[in-house]
This record gives C-alpha cells, structure tokens and sequence, in this order.
C-alpha cells in the first residue's frame, strides 16, 4: 500500500490523515447529499480515492471504499470496531438490544441462541409459505386488464410482510401480530424522519415525532406482552415458528431471554427482515423489466423448474440463473446501502491513519462498483454470479465476518421463490416512456415515486396455481 497525499489540513483540532473535501466545500455539498445522498457518495469517492475523511472533528470521519479496507474491518478485526455509531443508536430507538445493534458480549450469546431460528430446516416452511402469498398475487394480476400498470413496489412490500409476519407468528387469529409489524413501521417512520433533518431532539422531548415513537413502542410492548402470554398457554407445536423458538431458546447456562429481549428480537426481525427482502426483490423487477433479454433467459430457466405443483426448498438450487438474476439486482441496488462503525483501536485502512474513536462509512453500492473488482459495473448481467469468479468481500450486501446477515439464507429462499414463480407466470415491462426509477436510500433504498410497471400474463389466464 502505497503512502498517501495528505494535504495539512485540521479540522477543529482533528488533523487530517486521508484525502477528502474541505470545511467550505463541505457546506454546498449539504445539499447535494440530501438530495441524492448516493451521486454524492460516488463522486466523493471519484474525487478523493479510496479513503476519504470529511472534514468534521467529532468523531473523525472517514468513508472506506476498497473492498480490501472493509474486509479488514469486517472479518479482519470485527473485534476492533463497534457498532455504536449514530446509524445504530437511531435505529436501536425502534429494535432495543435486539442482534443488528447489540454489542458484545450479549451480541455473540444472543446469536447463538437465535441461530437454530434460520436452521435451514426452517427455510422448507418458509418456501411453502411465499408459494402461498405468490398464488394471492398471481391471482389478483391475473385479474387485470390487459396491459395494466401495477404497483410492484407496494405488491413487493407486502409479501415481504406476509412471509416475515408468518416466519416468526405462523398463524395469528387475534389480529396482534398485525398490530405489532404496524406499530414497528410505525416507530421506524419517526427513526427515519429523524434521520433527515441535521439537529434532532433527544428521544425524551415531548416533540410529535418522539411522542408518535413512544406511542408505537408502546404499542410493541403491550402487544408483545399479550402474543407472549397467549402462545406460553398454548402446548408445543410440531412447527415451532420464530417466536416459539425464542420463547425455547436457553443459552449455555440453561438462562432464556427475557420478555424484553424476546420483543427486542422480534422488532428487529420486522424492521432488518421486510423492506430489505422487498427492496431486493422490487430492483430485480426493475432491471429485468429494462432488459427484456435478461427477463427471457430467466423465463427460460423457470418454465423447466416451475409447474403447478407447489415448489420446494430443492427446486430452488435448480434456478442458479434466477438467483443470479437477485444476486445482481442486490448488487447494483443493495437495500443495506450503508454500513458504518466505530473505531475501537487505532488502526490503518487504505494507507491512512485512523484514530480510536474515528466513524467507518462504508457503503456496499460502492463496493458493488468498484473497477478492480467489477468490470463494466453499471451493467446489469446476471451472468456474472453464474460464471462466478467475483472476489467474495466485493460483493457484501449482507455485510460480512461475524455480523454478517443472519436472515441471508432465509432472503434468498424468499426472493428466488417470489421471483422464479411469478416470471413463470408473466412478463414485466415498462409503460411508454418510463424507465428504472432513481434510488432513494433511507432505512433501505427505495425506487422513487415507486415501481409501476405493465404486467402481462404469459398463458391464458384460468391456469392459476392452486397451493
Ligand atoms: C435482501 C435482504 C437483506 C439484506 C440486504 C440484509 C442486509 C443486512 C446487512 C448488510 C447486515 C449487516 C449489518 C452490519 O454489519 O452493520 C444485516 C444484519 C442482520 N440482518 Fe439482514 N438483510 C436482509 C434480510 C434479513 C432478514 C430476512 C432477516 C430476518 C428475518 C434479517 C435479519 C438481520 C439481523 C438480525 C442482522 C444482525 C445480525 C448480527 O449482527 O448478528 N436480515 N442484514
């Protein structure tokens, strides 16, 4: 690693010991980062390298783009970066102590006892279960009119939700386990607002967003409180779901987790586990829609796979061109766009000092596009991942090391199942003159203004999928 140009430049005391953009030029780009935070994270990366520090003192700052850098981080020395950074904290106000913002030494005990929960055995159900919600929605396109523009985003979002919800509740006949992903969506509303504006309250200010967060929290805690009873009355089951595994889980002194933690999990499976598999699944549709040649290779795959009979968790290792075709969209538009920690140790990345207690940026979309590792990177060719020979810590959209996604498999199951029955069963394309939306990252990144795209059955319609 070569030695770094380091202009002498200090920063409120903080002296600077990578490239980056200076006090003044740092005041314009307030704007351009609210408005289109991405463009401004890949042009600061274009102008400065591979490390860059901004210039702000408390904490130091620093965005890390070479994949070699963030595996250093990541798998390397997990242990000398934490996860108490401004990113986790907002988050922690909706999910608690639960695994995403957790820090050793309960993170590792809680991992493990949480792991039995994503057992590939669980995975089997879990594929029954989006064949079920792909059959509501084949449905209802069927009973479009031709040449009907839908809503794929909201249609994306809410199987996401159905199969969440039905992973961790299975059945819930009270109406609580709505309740209870509402009042989540709810309280990461506020997080998210709250994200958006520079100076924010503390949580305890009676403000009208912290007050509509309490009021959601609340709502968590009375509603988990009640599931929790209700299902302790109940006898075992033959299924356990996600909650009774967590009600069954005891660490390796026999002690189980508390009604608090339980709720803490439970939260933070909602907000990690809905809109990221949604965001996923929706930027497939958007690509395969702008690539019509992509969309019949994959129709290809599918119509030798998919039938009417209900497909199984093995059917899905026989759509290696299907995943692909996810593996690519999480790629160019990973949901998880940005990862950040803090320095516990000093430490050097990329040839640059950086000092204990330094904020670590790093952003998997720019990984994703990185010239060294990826050639032709804004193009979407799924073919890549089948032909493999990717660098693995270049492509990271469930992270990496030890904190590295718990949900991927569970993911992947869903977002290869939705993705191969549907493409079974119709076309997507985009009305005249549309094209892929822009992206817009707040918890995930989102298409703005949504996906709607035209959705065209491929057979006549009456075939539908009985499950
Ligand atoms: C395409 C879908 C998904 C994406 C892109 C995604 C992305 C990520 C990323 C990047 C991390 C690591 C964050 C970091 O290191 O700072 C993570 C962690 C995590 N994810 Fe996911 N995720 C997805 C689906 C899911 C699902 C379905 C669940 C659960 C039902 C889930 C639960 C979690 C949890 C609990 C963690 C924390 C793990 C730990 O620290 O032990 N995720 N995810």
């Amino acid at each position: 690693m070569g030695m770094l140009e380091v202009p002498d430049r200090r920063y409120l005391g903080t002296r600077a010991t990578a490239p980056g953009p200076t006090g003044p030029q740092m005041l314009p780009a307030f704007g351009a980062i609210r408005r289109d935070p991405l463009a401004y994270l890949a042009h600061t990366w274009r102008t400065h390298g591979d490390i860059v520090q901004f210039p702000i003192p408390r904490p130091p700052s620093y965005l890390v783009c070479h994949p070699d850098a963030v595996r250093r981080v990541l798998v390397e020395r997990p242990r000398a970066y934490s996860k108490e950074t401004i990113q986790y904290r907002a988050l922690s106000l909706v999910t608690g102590a639960g695994l995403l913002t957790a820090e050793d030494p309960p993170w590792r005990q809680h991992r493990l006892m949480l792991q039995p929960a994503f057992h590939p055995r669980q995975l089997e159900p879990l594929v029954g279960e989006v064949e079920l919600g792909a059959a509501r929605l084949v449905d209802r396109w069927q009973r479009l009119a031709p040449g009907a523009v839908v809503d794929v985003e909201r249609a994306m979002l809410r199987a996401g939700l159905e199969t969440v919800g039905h992973a961790l509740f299975t059945e819930d006949l009270s109406g609580d386990a709505a309740q209870l992903t509402d009042a989540t969506l709810a309280a990461l509303e506020v997080v998210v607002a709250r994200a958006r504006v520079p100076v924010t309250p503390p949580a305890w200010v009676p403000t009208p967003g912290n007050r509509r967060l309490q009021r959601a929290n609340a709502v968590l805690d009375r509603t988990v409180a009640r599931l929790l009873r209700a299902r302790r009355a109940q006898a075992a089951s033959s299924q356990p779901d996600v909650l009774d595994l967590l009600i069954a889980a005891r660490d390796d002194r026999g002690q189980g987790l508390t009604d608090r933690e339980i709720r803490d999990e439970i939260v933070t499976f909602i907000v990690a586990g809905h809109e990221t598999v949604a965001a996923a699944m929706t930027w497939c549709w958007a690509l395969l829609a702008a690539h019509p040649e992509v969309q019949a290779r994959l129709q290809q795959e599918v119509d030798t796979v998919v039938t009417d009979a209900p497909l199984g968790l093995q059917d899905l290792a026989r759509l290696p061109y299907a995943r692909a075709c996810v593996d690519e969209a999480l790629r160019l538009y990973p949901p998880a766009w940005l990862i950040s920690r803090k320095a516990l140790t000093d430490d050097r990345l990329s040839g640059a000092e950086i000092p204990a207690g330094a904020l670590i940026i790093m952003s998997p979309w720019i990984v994703h596009r990185h010239p060294q590792f990826w050639t032709d990177a804004e193009r979407f060719d799924p073919q890549r991942f089948v032909e493999g020979g990717t660098a693995r810590h270049a492509f990271m959209p469930f992270g990496n090391g030890l904190r590295l996604c718990i949900g991927r498999d569970f993911a992947y199951a869903e977002a290869v199942a939705l993705i191969a029955r549907i493409a079974s069963r119709f076309t997507v394309s985009y009305p005249a003159g549309a094209r892929i939306p822009a992206a817009d990252p707040s918890v995930t990144m989102r298409p703005v203004g949504g996906l709607h795209l035209v959705v065209q059955p491929r057979h006549e319609p009456g075939l539908s999928l009985r499950a």
